[in-house]
């Protein structure tokens, strides 16, 4: 496996070593329950949990008290679009998203349709960016909630956010934002970007899987929503049940590094993210999905014309881990749903590849990659 190169870092990325040894304690000689106020095995479970409550804040510019610990952003998505919608007085509310957010806000959107919620989906544009008066146009006096991603996660586009949550509060409209693939990578302020409610996930940035957070804004506006799961009324009386101990503290030190190299890693992401468009730019019939000027650090999507599917991925699967937006149901491959939304037919989105690349990236590695993809793609097309 250590032969194969991994470039599917926005997939998830290993726990920093650091991270681990912060965790690992919490597992067996600290086991405490951090519920437990009686006693010392409890108050140490605790002040861990408290100690990383306040790491994953100030990450995003945020208040301690506005962290709620979730089992990750999946969890926290739901429990912020579903509270709000849940907690509304509107009779009828009304929600708006994109057509390129991440299926677990897209599903959610789906699953109140079904229950009655109007929501409105709007298209971007070819290159992933958004009209913002599309997006004002779009609100009506029943709007609640708009959903925003900070980063997509395929094609690395990021969205302005900042302009979409002052147009979110100058309508009285909360802003809930999707930040998993921005957390780590570029600086993210929840105070002067104006964010109400966004979600976190640990495995994104060299923390543990299985824990997460959703961050909660408690002034101007309080933001007031409902739980989906009840219990023993942690978090708050927003997320009942034992809390992950061993992972919040290993996603406190994930967020505690990250907030230290966040600058550092992010140049040297850029510049070997563009050594490897560079190396794969030269390769006849390969065209990059969105753009390079508004996009994360570490990530490219390319499209390789005419390889015919996952012809390419399966060629580079023996020497590079990468990955499709692609989904596999039964026997047959769905076409990513952004890359389609960005205006690429079925066959370029299925040809389409994204390499996404992390902090142990090594220039050796790229060249060693662009190698790689030229043979494949000069394979595929024989
Ligand atoms: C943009 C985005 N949102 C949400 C998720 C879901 O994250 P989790 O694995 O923590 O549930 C992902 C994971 O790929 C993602 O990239």
């Amino acid at each position: 496996m250590s032969e194969v190169i991994y470039l599917d870092y926005n997939a998830t990325t290993p726990c920093d070593p650091s991270v681990l040894e912060i965790m690992l304690p919490y597992f067996n000689r600290q086991f405490g329950n951090a519920a437990s106020k009686s006693h010392v095995y409890g108050w140490t479970a605790e002040e861990a949990v408290e100690g990383a409550r306040a790491k994953t804040a100030s990450l995003i510019n945020a208040r301690p008290d506005e962290i709620i610990f979730t089992s990750g952003a999946t969890e926290s998505i739901n429990l912020a679009i579903r509270g709000v919608v849940e907690k509304s007085l509107v009779r009828q509310p009304h929600i708006i998203t994109y057509a390129t957010e991440h299926k677990a806000v897209l599903d959610v959107y789906a699953l109140l349709a079904t229950k009655g919620i109007s929501v409105t989906i709007l298209p971007v544009n070819t290159d992933g960016s958004i009209h913002l008066s599309a997006l004002e146009a779009a609100i009506t006096p029943d709007t609640v909630l708009i959903a925003a991603m900070y980063a997509n996660n395929e094609t690395g586009y990021i969205l302005p956010v900042k302009e979409i949550g002052a147009i979110a509060h100058k309508y009285n409209v909360l802003f809930f934002c999707d930040a998993t693939q921005a957390i780590g990578k570029i600086p993210v302020d929840v105070a002067t970007e104006q964010i109400d409610l966004l979600s976190i996930s640990a495995h994104k940035f060299y923390g543990p899987k299985g824990v997460g957070a959703l961050y909660i804004r408690k002034k101007m506006p309080k933001i007031i929503i409902s739980a989906l799961q009840v219990g023993g009324g942690h978090e708050r009386n927003l997320r009942s049940g034992t809390l992950n101990v061993p992972g919040i503290a290993g996603m406190g030190a994930a967020a505690d590094l990250c907030k230290q190299k966040l600058e550092a890693n992010g140049k040297q992401l850029a510049a070997l993210r563009n050594q490897l468009w560079t190396g794969v730019a030269a390769i006849e019939g390969v065209r990059l999905n969105g753009t390079l000027t508004n996009c994360l650090p570490n990530v490219l999507n390319v499209c390789f014309d005419f390889t015919g599917g996952d012809n390419m991925l399966q060629r580079l699967s023996k020497n590079i881990a990468a990955s499709s937006g692609s989904a596999c149901s039964s026997v047959t491959m769905q076409a990513s749903h952004v890359l389609k939304a960005m205006g690429l037919s079925e066959p370029a989105a299925l040809a389409s590849i994204r390499f996404s690349l992390g902090a142990p990236t090594t220039k050796e590695e790229v060249t060693k990659a662009i190698s790689y993809i030229q043979t494949a793609a000069t394979g595929c097309r024989k």
